[in-house]
């Protein structure tokens, strides 16, 4: 940042030796006018020179000054630090699932059963870290335990681009600054429950700070971080940057999660 603001510094200077030069060329033409063909001083070029460098200075001015507007602008709308300071009200929205689930590498022999999903663990870590509400996104219709059948039922959703019915809205979301949201990666994707939560907050999300995260048996984000923010038609600098996380190391990246919060501007507990 402190580089670009040299380099503006370098082109104003370099405007104003430009400006500086040019004067005693002027002055010259006082000195010696030029003659027309019949001996009279050509006076209105006389007059108007002075008035045609005044307006070439003013049009780089007014150039140069719309420049630094802009860029200031963008470098704060992307700085995180700028956004997140000690009076932000953040929440953490998450859905997660628990009972049978992939391993790493999705081979169905890594099959694990989770007594509570990974993604909730992240979601929990998160909170401990910084000051901030957590909210669970539910399903009305619970999704089978079995990995086979769970499996079946998500992929058709996510064929037939079913919204699943969320048991419980959430009520105060207007009240935060940020928004986290959380959720596995399901096919390739975010779960279809989480496009039904967007759908029924996107008036809201749209004028909020939005950090997604996740975790993942091998896929990492998946892309869905672009998506999400498309999805939400969130202007890209208010859509921060996310953090994926395997799920069997859930448990054991604190350090990794800390450093994420830290670098959006958090501090950390
Ligand atoms: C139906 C289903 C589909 C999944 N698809 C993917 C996938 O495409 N890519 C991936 O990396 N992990 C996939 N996973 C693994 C989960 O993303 C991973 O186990 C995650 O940590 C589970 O989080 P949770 O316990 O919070 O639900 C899938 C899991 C399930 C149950």
């Amino acid at each position: 940042m402190e580089d670009n603001n040299l380099n503006q510094n370098n082109q104003i200077n370099s405007v104003g030796t430009e400006e500086q030069n040019s004067v005693p060329s002027t002055n010259q033409a006082y000195v010696q006018p030029t003659q027309t063909n019949n001996g009279n001083t050509n006076s209105p070029s006389k007059k108007s020179g002075p008035l045609v460098i005044f307006g070439i200075v003013l049009v780089i001015a007014i150039v140069l000054i719309v420049t630094l507007f802009f860029e200031n602008k963008n470098v704060q709308g992307t700085d995180s630090q700028n956004l997140i300071n000690e009076n932000t009200k953040t929440i953490i929205v998450y859905f997660s699932k628990d009972g049978e689930n992939y391993g790493k590498n999705l081979n169905i022999e890594n099959k694990r059963n989770l007594t509570e999903g990974n993604t909730k663990v992240m979601a929990e870590r998160i909170k401990s870290f910084i000051d901030a509400d957590l909210f669970e996104i539910e399903p009305k219709d619970e999704y089978p335990k079995d990995l086979d059948e769970l499996y079946a039922v998500t992929k058709t959703e996510y064929n037939k681009d079913i919204y699943p019915d969320i048991k419980k809205e959430i009520e105060n979301l207007d009240e935060y600054d940020v928004v986290f949201i959380g959720y596995p990666i399901w096919h390739a994707s975010y779960p279809q429950i989480i496009k039904s939560f967007i759908r029924d907050n996107k008036d809201i999300l749209k004028n909020k700070i939005v950090v997604p995260f996740n975790t993942h048996a091998g896929s990492g984000s998946a892309g869905t971080y672009k998506k999400l923010f498309s999805l939400i038609g969130l202007p890209e600098e208010k859509g921060l940057n996310g953090l994926a996380i395997n799920g069997t190391e859930v448990t054991t990246s604190d350090e990794n999660i800390k450093s994420w919060l830290s670098s959006l501007g958090y501090k950390i507990k």
